[in-house]
């Protein structure tokens, strides 16, 4: 007899939680409390986005780093930079957070959607090239989960035609594409640290670049325009006040400075499910790409097989599985070719520039990832080794009863 399912009353797998998220201890608070009664709470006269800056750049061999007030603004600040502007079309994946698409339309870009590819859920380096035009600056791959995206094949592409290569690596901190940290592999890269980053100050972003060029325009973009070498009160670019506090840089910093181990403990975690999860017909972590040197696991990602649950959809599964103690969520669920808010304005734009309706190829790997991807996130590879061993307990469970 197959045991009663949580979700039907049954006694679930687990209850206590996975890791507690964010990780804090006495040195969050004192470096929150030294920010206070140093007087000094915001940048440019403080030290603690400076050191930050430094910090987060040298972990992730970058030349240069902007800090700003979260992620999207990051990538704002990217394309700003960049120049990209009013009728531009840059080529991204549907299968992202809407900031990596709307950013674009909001500094007056198009944005293009190719396809990702099945082991990564990242840019499918084939799918980029046909959606190439005379109006293309630059390529947006997205680091999905931490997963590095294929660099090698991207840089290349955008070699070859003269594109910008902008690392969209919010969930990436860390991560690593065949021995090079992602973030300044392309012309520049961009990370989140909202509150459930693996480095998070609750809000916050960064702009991580090689290029002096490239630093020196998004720092005035991201201080209201000024130059560094100018006065306070002369502004050179049009720009907003992108920048971050000394708040959650001091934070920042020693959230950074947790990562090397926790990054470690999330590696071995991660290991240990999918060897557990290779027993449980129908529910596979994705294969990945064997020249990803570190993963970031900012999502443990997995394909969903309905026929091996009984025919269960997805979302009913993953509300079982929760019932039973293991948050799985069932991640973006629309994809971004497709969300009213990004088609609208693409259209909007293209109508107002005189140009035909973007020509969207179908994206069947973003359809199936939105349909029955599922997702654990990194919090749950923090917990102990035994209890990566409650994900595939509860999935068998839930296996054994639907199938019954
Ligand atoms: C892939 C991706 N890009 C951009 C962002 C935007 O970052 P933020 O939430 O800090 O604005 C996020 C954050 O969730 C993200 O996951």
């Amino acid at each position: 007899m197959p045991q009663v399912l949580a979700v039907d009353g049954g006694t679930p797998v687990r209850r206590r939680p996975f890791a507690r998220w964010p990780v804090w201890d006495e040195r969050e608070i004192q470096a929150a409390s030294d920010v206070v009664s140093s007087g000094q709470w915001w940048a440019p006269p403080g030290t603690q986005v400076k050191a930050f800056e430094h910090a987060f750049a040298e972990v992730h061999d970058a030349a240069y780093a902007i800090a700003v007030a979260n992620g999207s603004i990051a990538l704002e600040v990217a394309l700003r930079a960049a120049g990209i502007d009013w009728g531009d079309e840059v080529i991204t994946s549907p299968y992202t957070f809407i900031a990596t698409a709307n950013t674009p339309l909001l500094v007056g870009a198009i944005p293009r959607f190719a396809d990702i590819l099945p082991e990564t859920w990242n840019l499918d380096p084939d799918a980029i090239e046909p959606l190439i035009t005379p109006r293309t600056k630059a390529i947006l791959p997205v680091h999905l989960g931490g997963e590095p995206a294929d660099m090698d094949a991207i840089n290349e592409i955008a070699e070859r035609h003269g594109l910008l290569v902008i690392e969209d690596a919010a969930q990436a901190h860390g991560a690593r594409w065949r021995d090079r940290s992602v973030g300044a592999i392309g012309d520049m890269g961009t990370f989140s640290f909202q509150a459930s980053k693996n480095v998070t100050g609750g809000e916050g972003g960064i702009v991580l670049t090689n290029s002096e060029e490239w630093f020196e325009r998004c720092w005035s973009v991201h201080n209201v325009g000024r130059s560094r070498a100018g006065g306070w009160y002369e502004h050179v670019v049009l720009a907003s006040n992108y920048r971050l506090s000394e708040w959650p840089a001091a934070i920042l910093r020693v959230q950074l400075s947790r990562l090397g181990e926790q990054a470690t403990v999330r590696s071995a975690r991660a290991e240990t499910l999918k060897a557990a999860l290779s027993e449980v017909d129908g529910l596979d972590p994705l294969p990945g790409d064997p020249r990803v040197s570190r993963n970031a696991y900012h999502i443990f990602k997995m394909w969903y097989a309905p026929e091996a649950f009984g025919g269960k959809s997805p979302d009913t599964f993953a509300e079982a599985m929760r019932a039973e103690g293991i948050p799985v969520s069932v991640g973006y669920a629309e994809p971004l070719h497709r969300m009213r808010v990004i088609v609208e304005r693409s259209l909007y734009m293209a109508a107002q520039l005189g140009l035909p309706e973007p020509d969207q190829p179908a994206c069947p790997v973003t359809e199936d990832a939105c349909e029955r991807g599922l997702w654990l996130m990194q919090n749950v590879l923090l917990a102990e080794q035994e209890d990566m061993l409650d994900v595939a307990r509860a999935a068998t469970k839930i296996q054994r009863a639907w199938r019954s």
